[in-house]
């Protein structure tokens, strides 16, 4: 019987964002190793990071397609792969592991275009590999308890949705042409890197993701209006949305929101109550019951139940935070590679992690709002 895994990594070098946060993750768990890896392009940046992770020199690859081959085909092969790459290497990379059968972690937007992320999808389904996307607010315990409250209709039938994620990082940007390219990650204001949009993609696809995890609902229409203030692409994003059961709901989207950090704030108005959700104090929902004053629910506390208590980690009041809630979308992805390894079967709760499905209902939703903006911002169906 296994117990721990063995994993690879293509991007995440040590100067890079987001890699590091997928491995401090997976390392809470101590159930799975890093084994391999092409963490740059770069020679040197890739050796850098091999070296500091004691990943062996023969698995460190210069290239992700040699890496697949290569891993595949070992006795002591990588159980997944996390792919951590900017936007428009996820398809290709995501395709090449998926062809030799190995479990794939993909960032998000999982890629390009819809044509590209029903295909993964597809090969997913096709091939039984474990396919995720790190939408990693759904792994917040609180997000968790606020599904839980809906599914148990705390708050009644939904009847409105109003959700942001307020960032100020590119306000300098705002009819500074292509010359500022000064700032962190400077490929996501690129079309060739980052795909039909930037903030959209960047950070309005978690609002997307984050109220259909909590809900349960599907998106069916969207009607947008965005900004680029002479970007190539959008910096600002207002969004109505129409879901499948008819209500409707406002997204807002930007990254030039002077004194906004990482503001994803979600709030679900059904006809019995209420609840909201802000990043920035994560470990705190607001729940109000119809004719009651606002109650403040506190992560580990006693009456925590379900998904939420099952991954809390550290006394209430000790903030968790953005690392946990990667860590906590691991633990569940890591435990379903090991039952399946192992013959068992996944229950609900095991696959309780954002899928390639997710991926593709996210590639979705950024196409339509640049569809509706494109043409006069009439309601474009998802
Ligand atoms: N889920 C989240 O909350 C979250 C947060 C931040 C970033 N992201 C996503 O993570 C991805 C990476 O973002 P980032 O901010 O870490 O970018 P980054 O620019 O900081 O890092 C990208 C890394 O990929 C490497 N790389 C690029 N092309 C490569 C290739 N062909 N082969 C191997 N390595 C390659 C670079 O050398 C670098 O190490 C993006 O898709 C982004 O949308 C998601």
């Amino acid at each position: 019987m296994r117990k721990k895994l063995r994993y690879g990594m293509v991007g995440g070098s040590l100067t890079s964002f987001v890699g590091n946060v997928h491995r401090q993750a997976i390392s809470f768990e101590a159930k799975a190793d890093l084994v391999a890896g092409c963490f740059s392009t770069n020679e040197v940046a890739n050796k850098e990071c091999a070296q500091f992770y004691r990943v062996d020199d023969e698995r460190n690859y210069a290239d992700f397609h040699e890496m697949a081959k290569k891993e595949s085909i070992r006795e002591d092969k990588i159980d997944f792969v996390s792919i951590v790459t900017p936007n428009y290497m996820h398809y290709e990379i995501a395709k090449t592991f998926l062809e030799e059968g190995i479990n794939i972690m993909c960032e998000k937007p999982l890629c390009f275009s819809v044509e590209q992320a029903l295909e993964l999808e597809k090969l997913a389904e096709e091939s039984g590999v474990l396919f995720a996307v790190t939408y990693s607010y759904s792994g917040y315990g609180m997000v968790k308890q606020a599904k839980k409250l809906v599914a148990d209709g705390e708050i009644g039938d939904i009847i409105n949705v109003n959700a942001e994620y307020l960032q100020e990082w590119l306000i300098d940007d705002i009819g500074a042409g292509d010359e500022s390219t000064t700032k962190l990650s400077i490929w996501r204001k690129d079309p060739k890197y980052s795909g039909i949009s930037n903030c959209v993609g960047d950070i309005g696809t978690h609002i997307e993701n984050t109220v259909a995890y909590i809900t349960g609902l599907k998106l069916k229409k969207v009607a947008a209006v965005l900004d680029s203030f002479g970007q190539a692409l959008d910096l600002n994003a207002n969004m109505l949305v129409e879901f499948e059961n008819g209500a409707h709901g406002v997204y807002a989207s930007s990254q030039v929101c002077v004194g906004h950090a990482n503001g994803l704030v979600v709030r679900i108005f059904g006809t019995k109550g209420a609840i909201e959700w802000h990043q920035e104090e994560a470990d705190h929902l607001y729940v109000t019951r119809k004719g009651f004053g606002t109650q403040m629910y506190n992560r580990g506390m006693g009456y925590i139940t379900g998904r939420a208590a099952e991954l809390n980690r550290i006394p209430s009041g000790h903030p968790e935070g953005l690392y946990v809630a990667f860590g906590n979308v691991y633990k569940t992805y890591i435990n379903a590679i090991l039952k399946k390894i192992n013959g068992e079967i996944l229950t609900e709760s095991d696959l309780d992690f954002p899928s390639v499905s997710d991926g593709v209902d996210g590639v979705k939703f950024i196409h339509s709002v640049i569809n509706s903006n494109n043409n006069n911002s009439p309601w474009t169906e998802i």
